[in-house]
C-alpha cells in the first residue's frame, strides 16, 4: 500500500492528493468493493444508507438529501414561513444560509462566543414576536452551546434547527450532534470525501409526513447520474479538495452547480456514503490524536482543548493574520486550509464588523485546517509553518 501511495505521490506531486489517494485507496478494500457492485435499486440503496446512519449516529429520522443546502432548504420549507418572520444565526458562518432564509424570511446575525459558535446570550437578546427559528452551528466540528440554546427556543417556543454541517460523528455529552434540535441538517460534502449529498433528521414528529412528500424523487436520469457520480470520485481522487481548481473545471464535472447536485444521489455516491460513515468513529478518533499533539506544541495559538466537544472536522488555529496569502502558504505545503469563513462573514455583516466584535476580532486571525491523513512529520511541518505565522 505504501508504495502505491509513494508511486501516487510522484505522479500528482503534491501531499493534499497523496493524502487523498491513500484515503481511496484504504476505500477500495474488497469488501467496500463489494458495496460498489452490489445489485440493488438506488432506492433501496438510500434507504439503506438512512437506516446505518440511525442506527450508527443514533439518530430519529433521517432523510437523505442532495446536499447540505438542500436539507437546509427543506428544513424552512416545513417551517411554512411568513416574509414578516425572522430566524436567528451566527454571523461567522457560510454566506449561502442567510441567502436561503431570505428566499423565505428575514435572516437575523448574531454575534460569536471565543470558540467562534453562536453565543446563547446574543440569541436572547434577539428573540422577539417574529422570531421563527434559531440556527445552531456545530462551527468546524466545535459543539456549540447547544443544550442553552435549546433551552431559550423551549422557553419561547421557538423552533431549533442544529446544523450539522461540519459535525458528523461529534459526540455531545454521550448524545451524538443532530438529536438536540427539532430538525437537524448534515453535510456529507463538508464532512466526508464526498462532492454532495447530506440529509436531514427531524426530531419533532409534527414534521414526519410532510418532509416526506418535499423530499420526493420523481428523477428518471439515475444512469447518467451514476456516471458522473463516478467522474466526481475520479476528480476527487485525483484533484483532491483543490481550492485552486477553477471553479469551472468543478461545475463542468458536476462538482458545484445543478448537473449532479440536485435532489437526489447516485448509486455511487450512496455506497460511498455507505463506506464514509463506517469510517467516521475512526477518522475523529485520528483527528485527537493530531490535535493534542499539536495542542501540546502551540497551546493558545490552538482554538481547541481536549474537554473541547469537537468532532475536529477543521481544527481551528489562530495566526498572527488570517489571509489569502496565509491560507496559500499553508495550502502549497500541502495543508488543507480555505477561507472557512472569513470571506462570508463579511457578507453576512455587510461589512459592519463593529457589530459584531467577537466575530471580527477572531475573522482576522482564525485559520481552520484539516488534519486527516496528517503523519507526525507533516504535524512537525505544520507547527513551524504556524509559528512562522
Ligand atoms: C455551516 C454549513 N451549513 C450548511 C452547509 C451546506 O452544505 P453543502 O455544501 O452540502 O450544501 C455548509 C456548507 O458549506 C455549511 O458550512
Amino acid at each position: 500500500m505504501l508504495q502505491i501511495q509513494k508511486i501516487l505521490a510522484l505522479l500528482w506531486q503534491t501531499k493534499i492528493k497523496e493524502r487523498k489517494a491513500y484515503h481511496y485507496l484504504q476505500l477500495s478494500g474488497l469488501l467496500e468493493l463489494k458495496e460498489f457492485f452490489k445489485i440493488e435499486s438506488t432506492l433501496n440503496k438510500q434507504k439503506k444508507l438512512e437506516k446505518k446512519i440511525e442506527q450508527k449516529l443514533k439518530l430519529k429520522k433521517v432523510f437523505i438529501t442532495g446536499s447540505g443546502n438542500h436539507a437546509f432548504e427543506l428544513a424552512l420549507k416545513l417551517l411554512a414561513l411568513k416574509k414578516t418572520d425572522e430566524i436567528i444565526l451566527p454571523v461567522f458562518t457560510c454566506k449561502k444560509l442567510g441567502q436561503i432564509i431570505e428566499k423565505y424570511c428575514k435572516p437575523v446575525f448574531v454575534d460569536v462566543t471565543k470558540n467562534i459558535t453562536v453565543n446563547p446570550k446574543e440569541i436572547q437578546k434577539k428573540i422577539n414576536k417574529n422570531t421563527k427559528a434559531v440556527i445552531a452551528i456545530h462551527l468546524y466540528g466545535q459543539a456549540c452551546e447547544i443544550q442553552k440554546i435549546k433551552e431559550i427556543c423551549a422557553k419561547n417556543k421557538i423552533i431549533l434547527i442544529e446544523d450539522c454541517a461540519h459535525s458528523l460523528g461529534l459526540k455531545i455529552k454521550n448524545k451524538n450532534a443532530g438529536n438536540f434540535g427539532d430538525l437537524s441538517i448534515f453535510s456529507f460534502r463538508k464532512s466526508t470525501n464526498l462532492a454532495n449529498g447530506g440529509f436531514i433528521c427531524i426530531n419533532n414528529a409534527k414534521f414526519e409526513n410532510k418532509i416526506k412528500k418535499l423530499n420526493e424523487n420523481k428523477s428518471n436520469f439515475d444512469l447518467i447520474k451514476n456516471l458522473f457520480g463516478l467522474k466526481v470520485l475520479i476528480c476527487k481522487i485525483i484533484f483532491g479538495n483543490s481550492i485552486k481548481m477553477p471553479f469551472l473545471v468543478y461545475s463542468s464535472l458536476g462538482f458545484k452547480g445543478n448537473l449532479i447536485n440536485d435532489k437526489k444521489l447516485s448509486r455511487i455516491e450512496l455506497s460511498i456514503a455507505l463506506i464514509e460513515i463506517e469510517k467516521i468513529k475512526n477518522q475523529i478518533q485520528k483527528r485527537i490524536t493530531c490535535a493534542k499533539y499539536l495542542k501540546n506544541k502551540l497551546k493558545e495559538k490552538i482554538l481547541w482543548t481536549e474537554k473541547s466537544n469537537s468532532s475536529l472536522m477543521r481544527l481551528p488555529v489562530l495566526l498572527k493574520e488570517s489571509s489569502q496569502k496565509n491560507w496559500n502558504l499553508f495550502y502549497e505545503q500541502g495543508f488543507e486550509v480555505g477561507s472557512w469563513y472569513y470571506t462570508d462573514f463579511l457578507v453576512n455583516c455587510k461589512n459592519k464588523q463593529k457589530n459584531f466584535p467577537v466575530a471580527s476580532k477572531l475573522a482576522n486571525k482564525i485559520m481552520p485546517i484539516g488534519l486527516d491523513g496528517l503523519k507526525k512529520s507533516d504535524l512537525n511541518e505544520l507547527i513551524e509553518l504556524i509559528k512562522k505565522n
